[in-house]
């Protein structure tokens, strides 16, 4: 019988969604709308959904059969919303059909229409969003709910389980279908608390039009390049229109997030501050906003297991159980008020700081004489290779009380380096809500302010002072009087403590929630919000301001620096700190670098910093000066070459290097034309770049590049026009080319190469390509040149130097990066007669090439890559990683080809193992998403399409298992 009242849930009780059959779909589209169609069942907790499609398979729209418990009125309210914001201008799923009544086959009637199908995929599933998406979804709300503010029909007026107007009721009401008690427990005492909050602030929500489930399985995404999915931008299933709290449309959303791969709380505030960007929260709203969410999260959980309950057949309900239970674990895995502040925060309007008056409560700890110790990633009291390590807070503060401070303390609210955590996918917990104390002696603790002592027990005191203040003194040296339950004044005396280490924390705000001595980053807005600096206890000021963040960072530099200079990634985390091969941001965020080949021996290396500080303060002056390191360090340089590479240029870079090294190929020819090999990227002066035709650094390159300069194709085996044996003809055109320049009488000065293809992605060259080359260029009379800077200086593990691996020797050879490990030091090494040929071309001078510091360097770096067989172990985890590489390649058929040699190495992804075509958005998205989780890599290659692998050498087997490890994941959940 159907119903003529408004639907009002808590009269209908259960809702099994109509019976409806692929065939009936196909025969209502046929005897109602006059369509030849069909059908496809899709997925519905509560109507029968069908894709229709026409004779060559376009799709025709969906027809949609409501739930016979839905009166005539609320369906027509449906499709007027949809239409209201398809002319506001949204992508919405209009209704093409009027409604029409169809027998039900037990004497009812049953309203079918056929809607728009909107092109595009969902976001649907469990799989990785990246934050730029979900701020997209959150925009589309903020646009809905602007526009639904203008809407009303009388078909709102009904009384859903999804309105969260009801949630308390709806989840008191079905809560008995969640089967397991200790669920059940959970959903009913999270409903209660979450209620009251929103009971509370009801009266100040705004109410209006809302879809009611704006989730990732109803938004549709235009698609982009090679069919990826774009933000979402459409909106279908109105099912759930309703008049309700403006805020509701929002919590419903952000509730999407939590079912996906990284959907923990704080992945919702860019869809949140999208959202206000557009529609701005209120006060009211942001308090109510995670409660809701909360509600959301259990309505799903207990209706979900109603509706698998009463309706066993229907698989979308009952598939959906472990995703909605995810959800809702999620939902209270951070306490509302945590996410309520770090909300008010992202959104810019965090509620004013509670800073209580306290008395300082270390008798006879003079304010003055406390040391502060920093452990932030700019603090110098943590040294290379010990910031991973707790250990060294201990021993700094051992060396300030030596020194005769009577205490030493931490700082309040900065993340410490000493709590990151290298190889984690998740920031760890490294920002403090409290203070550590070292006191040199025991001292005695008096009350701060007038209050109840909470607790009193070994090691620990809890005093409650008005206005919600908590103030925590802690530590085995912490002895207190027996006062547990007795009112105190302030200055009365509370317990002894020290000599040792003692915790400071206070609690503010009317929550009793007890807050984690550290809490992780991304939260620490919400949590600090619910503590004060405890610094006044010991007479101190409070810490002023943040330290500047990494956004803000990014800004001040792009005011400074010129525009092209630019940096990695959309929001680049600041780095601040390096140790082998890690890197560290001022949150304390471990990265693993696979990106610095510039720092061949590995980060914060503390023989080089030692080497480097000893000679700064003895010399540095210009390379017209007879000193020692210059004479070591060119002679060890040539030593590593064979014969007759003998003579040494010593300059600051490989642009430097490479540009010289022309200079002298056309010194000793008396030529000016040069061969370089297509896809390369030489340097940026003006002779290096006019060789570099890498469009990936220069879009324009293959069109400016002077009449001096040839090219040869790319000897790409993998992608090019030769692969696999028919390799070898690359060989064959560049020797053809070099000989018909010199028919032209443009014999060629040189012939450079890198002798290991870095900048197409890590790619070997085919075999005997140099001998050949280089054969052909000399017959011509001219000179090869190497640039090993890149490749070179042990990385390739099998070889010191790349050349060595085609068995050629080069006349020139130009070496930077890694023989500085970042300090500016580059080399042209060659022969004694070449060498003398620059005289020709007037004088060599380079201000710090060759500099005592710059030859300190150079020294300090070949003795770590020595001593620590630095070589060998680029050989040995570079082949260990090609293996985890090669079998992650078995399963995901994105990963094209792994190139590599030694710790050289480019994961090249492709759309298609038959076209190649390049993954170049997936190649970028897929860094972005590897950052977010612990890594640092980049696209390469002049499709962008390759990561590029060429981590410092001393690169472990467990980070090498690491990256795999990640790489899979990411490959295997999204990004
Ligand atoms: C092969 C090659 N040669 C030369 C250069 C230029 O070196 P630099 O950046 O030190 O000037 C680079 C830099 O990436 C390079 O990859």
């Amino acid at each position: 019988m159907r119903m003529s009242e408004p639907f009002d849930f808590f009269q209908a009780g259960e809702l099994p969604a109509p019976v409806v059959s692929v065939p009936d779909a196909v025969a209502i589209a046929r005897d109602h709308f006059g369509l030849a169609v069909t059908a496809t069942a899709l997925g519905s907790q509560q109507d029968a959904n069908f894709l229709l499609r026409g004779a060559t398979g376009e799709p025709v729209g969906v027809l949609k059969v409501a739930n016979p418990a839905f009166g005539r009125v609320e369906i027509e309210a449906q499709d007027a919303a949809a239409t209201f914001l398809a002319d506001a201008g949204l992508r919405a799923a209009r209704n093409i059909t009027p409604i029409a009544e169809v027998p039900d086959g037990s004497g009812g009637t049953l309203f079918a229409r056929i809607i728009d199908f909107l092109d595009g995929g969902t976001m649907s599933g469990d799989g990785y969003v990246p934050p730029h998406r979900w701020a997209a979804l959150g925009s589309l709300v903020g646009r809905a709910g602007t526009a639904l503010a203008g809407f009303d029909h009388p078909g709102l007026q009904r009384t859903l389980q999804w309105d969260l107007r009801h949630a308390d009721r709806t989840i008191e009401l079905l809560a008995h279908y969640v089967a397991e008690p200790s669920r059940r427990h959970l959903v009913q005492t999270a409903t209660a608390a979450a209620w009251r909050t929103v009971a509370g602030l009801a009266a100040d929500l705004p109410m209006q039009a809302i879809h009611g489930d704006i989730t990732d399985d109803n938004v549709v995404c235009g698609r982009g390049l090679g069919g990826a999915d774009q933000s979402p931008d459409g909106i279908i299933d109105f099912g759930d229109l309703t008049h309700s709290w403006a805020i509701g449309e929002l919590a419903v959303t952000v509730s999407a997030v939590l079912r996906h791969e990284g959907g923990e709380p704080a992945a919702a505030l860019p869809l949140i501050a999208a959202f206000h960007q557009v529609r701005p929260l209120r006060d009211s709203e942001i308090a109510a906003l995670w409660p809701l969410v909360v509600l959301r999260a259990a309505t799903l959980v207990v209706s979900g297991n109603q509706q698998a309950a009463v309706d066993a057949d229907n698989e979308y309900a009952s598939g959906a159980l472990e995703f909605e239970w995810r959800i809702f674990e999620r939902a209270v895995s951070v306490p509302s008020d945590v996410m309520t502040a770090l909300i008010a925060d992202a959104v810019r309007r965090p509620a004013a700081a509670h800073t209580p008056e306290l008395a300082p409560i270390l008798a006879g700890v003079v304010a003055d004489d406390v040391v502060l110790l920093d452990f932030s990633a700019l603090s110098d009291l943590v040294d290379a290779g010990a910031w991973l390590d707790t250990g060294c807070e201990q021993d700094a503060a051992a060396r300030a009380l030596a020194a005769g401070a009577p205490a030493a303390v931490t700082r309040y609210g900065a993340p410490r380096l000493t709590r990151s955590v290298a190889l984690h996918h998740d920031s760890p917990a490294t920002v403090p809500t409290g203070i550590d104390v070292w006191l040199a002696d025991a001292t005695s603790v008096t009350a701060p302010l007038d209050g109840v002592v909470e607790s009193a027990a070994e090691g620990e005191v809890i005093l409650a002072g008005p206005d919600g203040v908590v103030v925590v003194v802690r530590g085995p040296s912490v002895r207190p009087a027996e006062l547990t339950g007795h009112a105190v004044a302030a200055g009365a005396p509370l317990a002894t403590a020290g000599p040792g280490r003692v915790w400071l924390q206070i609690r503010t705000g009317d929550s009793d929630l007890s807050v984690p001595a550290f809490v992780r980053p991304e939260y620490a807005p919400g949590w600090l919000a619910l503590s004060a600096d405890p610094a006044p206890l010991l007479g101190l000021a409070p810490r002023s301001g943040a330290d500047e963040d990494a956004d803000d960072l990014v800004r001040r530099r792009e005011g400074a620096l010129a525009g092209v200079q630019e940096q990695y990634y959309r929001r680049p985390p600041r780095i601040e700190r390096g140790w082998r091969e890690y890197l560290c941001s001022v949150d304390g965020r471990s990265y693993l670098d696979m990106v610095n080949n510039v720092a061949a021996i590995g980060h914060g290396h503390p023989d080089l910093a030692d080497a480097v500080a000893r000679q700064w303060r003895r010399l540095n002056t210009n390379s017209r000066f007879n000193y020692r390191a210059i004479a070591d360090f060119s002679q060890r340089l040539a030593a590593t070459l064979p014969d007759p590479l003998d003579t040494v240029f010593l300059v600051n870079s490989g642009s430097e290097a490479v540009d010289l090294a022309l200079r002298l190929a056309m010194a000793t020819t008396g030529r000016h034309d040069v061969v370089a090999v297509a896809e390369a990227y030489h340097g940026w002066t003006y002779a290096t770049d006019a060789i570099s035709t890498s469009v990936a650094d220069n879009p324009n390159a293959l069109t400016t590049r002077p009449p001096w300069v040839h090219t040869v194709t790319s000897p790409n085996s993998y992608r090019g026009e030769h692969r696999g044996a028919a390799a070898g003809r690359y060989a064959d055109e560049a020797v053809d080319i070099i000989e018909t320049l010199v028919a032209e009488g443009h014999s060629p000065a040189a012939f450079i190469c890198e002798p290991f293809y870095g900048n197409a992605g890590g790619i070997a060259l085919p075999d005997g390509y140099l001998p050949a080359v280089y054969r052909a260029v000399r017959a011509a009379g001219g000179l090869a040149i190497a640039d090993e800077v890149q490749v070179g200086y042990g990385r390739l593990g099998r070889w010191f130097w790349g050349f060595q691996g085609q068995q050629v020797v080069p006349d020139i050879v130009t070496v930077a990066k890694s023989m500085g490990n970042g300090q500016p030091l580059g080399a042209v090494i060659t022969t004694r007669a070449i060498a003398d040929a620059y005289r020709t071309q007037g004088y060599f001078f380079s201000s710090a090439g060759g500099s005592p510091v710059s030859c300190v360097v150079g020294l300090t770096v070949l003795d770590v890559i020595e001593r620590e067989g630095l070589q060998h172990n680029a050989l040995v985890v570079g082949d260990h990683l090609r293996a985890r590489l090669a079998d992650i390649a078995t399963r995901h058929p994105l990963i094209g080809a792994v190139h590599s040699c030694g710790l050289y190495m480019g994961v090249e992804l492709v759309r298609d193992p038959v076209t190649l075509e390049p993954a170049v958005a997936e190649t970028s998205a897929i860094c972005e998403r590897m950052r977010e989780l612990g890594i640092i890599v980049q696209p390469t290659g002049d499709r962008m399409n390759v990561l590029k692998m060429k981590p410092p050498m001393c690169l472990s087997v467990t980070a090498a298992d690491f990256f795999a490890d990640t790489l899979e994941r990411v490959l295997s959940t999204g990004w």
